[in-house]
């Protein structure tokens, strides 16, 4: 598993060996400049102490220390002008003669050396060092300074680790309340003192809580709708059961019966609603995968699939202009849609009357499906209300389960679609959908 304690320790753990890295080469890069100004200091002032000794010939046989060998020495050799060794501070190792006056570098032997020259009118002095000496300094400088920081990076480690964790007690602390909590509690989790890192984590969490209780209340509110719908049918089915129970003979049975089938059918049709409205609602689902569809092909394929029961009726049903428009949208919920459009228009539309249904262009290259009939239509005060759920307009002897326009909204909203209900120049009821374009 992934911890973002130890991810942050490695990352800033591994910047700071880098950064060591950084620091120590350039440290070694100033400090060798440093060193060859001092070193070359140094050699200048000894060479210039030879010049002036009165007696430099004194000081031959003092070098046999035990540092007369070490690399870092300074060699120095004064002679007269005319080339008479007067002083060698290692005679065994002579230096190169005709050097021009300054500072020079050349290798004596395997080892490369730096060398000051200078003279006067009586003699003329030449000191020397080997470079490795400096080289050893700067580079001996900066690993003092890289074990320093480097001895640093435990203490840094235990440091880091402890913040971190102290960072991340707020996520903790969400954790905590978060599994204590009971499931049916969706408040809020609190906003205040967080962290800027976390407060879009605890806002985007709280907005899901907040959808999720508002479907849990929905679907409560549905579950206890239905259950009240449901009862009435469910009753009349019962009473239906208990008249055909007492018939005393075969007509009263029979009569009985066709009610008792009628009863059985409208219940099973609110229940088949109730599960198509529970299907599609957007609220209580996730939201279906949308498809380029031909509209014009479904409206053909629901009139055909409709056609005996406006048979039944008398009732002319006519396709006008139906334009080969394509919209975005779930196959089966506006198969669904057009159902119950047309089922509203033949069955309240009386006896012999017309209903035309088509898709054409709508407003800002969006496409339109209206469906329009011949019946009672619907007066302009419960245009609203006849798209709540169980809303049924009084007066109508029409059986129903005021499911079908709620159905519909629904559908509507998920396809960001917009509904209005009008007149029809038939008289009755036209209904129109406008479909946003692709
Ligand atoms: N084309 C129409 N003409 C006249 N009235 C209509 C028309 N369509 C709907 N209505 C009215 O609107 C009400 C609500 O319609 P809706 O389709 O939601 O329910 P329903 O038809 O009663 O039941 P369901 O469709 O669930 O079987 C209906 O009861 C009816 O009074
Ligand atoms: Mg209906």
């Amino acid at each position: 598993m992934t911890s973002i304690r130890n991810r942050l320790l490695l990352w800033l753990l591994s910047a700071l060996v880098v950064a060591v890295g950084i620091a120590t080469v350039a440290t070694g890069i100033r400090a060798d400049h440093q060193i060859d100004d001092l070193f070359d200091y140094q050699l200048k002032q000894v060479a210039i102490l030879l010049l002036h000794e009165p007696r430099p010939n004194v000081l031959e046989g003092e070098n046999t220390g035990p540092s007369a060998d070490r690399d870092d020495d300074i060699i120095a050799e004064v002679r007269t002008v005319k080339g008479r060794l007067l002083y060698a501070s290692r005679p065994a190792l002579p230096l190169p003669q005709g050097l021009p006056s300054g500072y020079s570098e050349m290798p004596i032997g395997k080892t490369r050396y730096r060398i000051y020259v200078t003279r006067n009118h009586y003699r003329r002095v030449e000191v020397a060092q080997a470079i490795s000496a400096r080289e050893e300094l700067a580079a001996d400088m900066a690993m003092q300074i890289a074990w320093q920081l480097l001895g640093l990076i435990p203490v840094l480690a235990v440091l880091i680790w402890i913040a971190v964790g102290k960072g991340m007690q707020p996520l903790a602390k969400i954790t905590r309340s978060l599994k204590i909590r009971d499931s049916y509690v969706l408040d809020p989790l609190p906003e205040v003192d967080l962290p800027q890192e976390i407060r879009p984590m605890v806002e985007a969490l709280n907005d899901l809580l907040k959808r999720l209780g508002e479907a849990l209340e929905t679907q409560r509110r549905f579950t206890a709708d239905a259950a009240h719908e449901l009862r009435t049918p469910l009753a009349a089915v019962q009473l239906q059961a208990q008249i055909v129970e007492r018939a005393t003979d075969d007509r009263e049975r029979r009569q009985a019966l066709t009610q008792l089938k009628g009863g059985i059918r409208r219940s099973a049709h609110l229940v088949q609603q109730l599960l198509t409205l529970s299907r599609l609602d957007p609220k209580m689902r996730s939201r279906q995968a949308k498809t380029s569809i031909g509209l014009g092909k479904l409206l053909h394929r629901c009139m055909t699939d409709l056609a005996p029961l406006a048979d039944a009726k008398g009732i002319e049903m006519t396709r006008g202009e139906v334009l080969p428009l394509p919209i975005l949208a779930d196959e089966e919920s506006i198969l669904v849609l057009l159902n119950n459009l047309l089922d509203n228009a033949i069955r309240y539309t009386p006896k012999d009357g017309k209903v035309e249904a088509g898709v054409s262009q709508g407003d800002r290259n969006g496409v339109l499906l209206w469906v329009a009939d011949s019946g009672p239509g619907i007066p302009e005060t419960e245009r609203e209300r006849v798209f709540d759920r169980f809303y049924r307009c009084l007066g109508s002897s029409v059986t129903g389960s005021g499911l079908g326009l709620a159905i519909v909204k629904n559908i509507c909203e998920d396809h960001h679609a917009c509904i209005t209900l009008g007149d029809s120049a038939m008289g009755g009821l036209r209904v129109s959908v406008w479909f946003p374009p692709l």
